[in-house]
């Protein structure tokens, strides 16, 4: 069984006007996230990999944070970029977002790798968008439930401080 999803242009007034109705986001929240998802690619520092990446997201009360990936001499150590956004937005006091944004230089859009799909449902509900944006400003957005199926979250664990041992 395979993901269905399908591909818009950004510059695509209608398309992009269903995206926000479907998930919920105002078109210029949509943009924004967008643009600050491009911007932030410039940002990047990926000596090694040579692969740009910037993720922008908007937290419940309209907060945004950008972020791209930050690479290491000794590789395993980078990090990627939504897990630099989310570092960001997390520090800064907002710890529930509404939408994620990322862009690559590449087409088809990249998709977060599975250990950003996890740091982000420590922060967001399933429900939110993820929208990724290629060379072409092109995109897919997908709900997080669909690119984490039977995820694992915190409401599964008991609460802190409630274990004895
Ligand atoms: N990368 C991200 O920043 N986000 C992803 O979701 C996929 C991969 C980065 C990590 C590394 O710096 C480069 O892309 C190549 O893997």
């Amino acid at each position: 069984m395979s993901l269905q999803y399908e591909k818009h242009s950004a510059n695509d007034a209608d398309a992009v006007k269903k995206t926000c109705s479907k998930y919920g986001l105002t078109t210029e929240e949509f943009s924004e996230l967008h643009q600050r998802a491009v911007a932030a690619k410039s940002t990047a520092y990926c000596p090694y990999s040579q692969f740009r990446v910037g993720s922008a997201i908007i937290s419940i009360n309209g907060v945004y944070f950008s972020g791209a990936n930050v690479e290491n001499a000794s590789y395993p150590v980078g990090t990627c970029a939504e897990r630099v956004a989310f570092g960001k937005a997390v520090t800064e006091g907002q710890r529930k977002m509404k939408a994620v944004a990322v862009s690559t230089d590449i087409t088809p859009p990249a998709s977060p790798c599975g250990m950003c799909r996890q740091f982000i449902r420590e922060f967001c509900d399933l429900s939110v968008p993820i929208i990724m944006f290629d060379k072409n400003d092109d995109y897919i957005a997908l709900h997080l439930e669909q690119l984490l199926p039977l995820s694992f979250g915190p409401e599964a664990l008991p609460p802190p401080g409630s274990r004895s041992a």
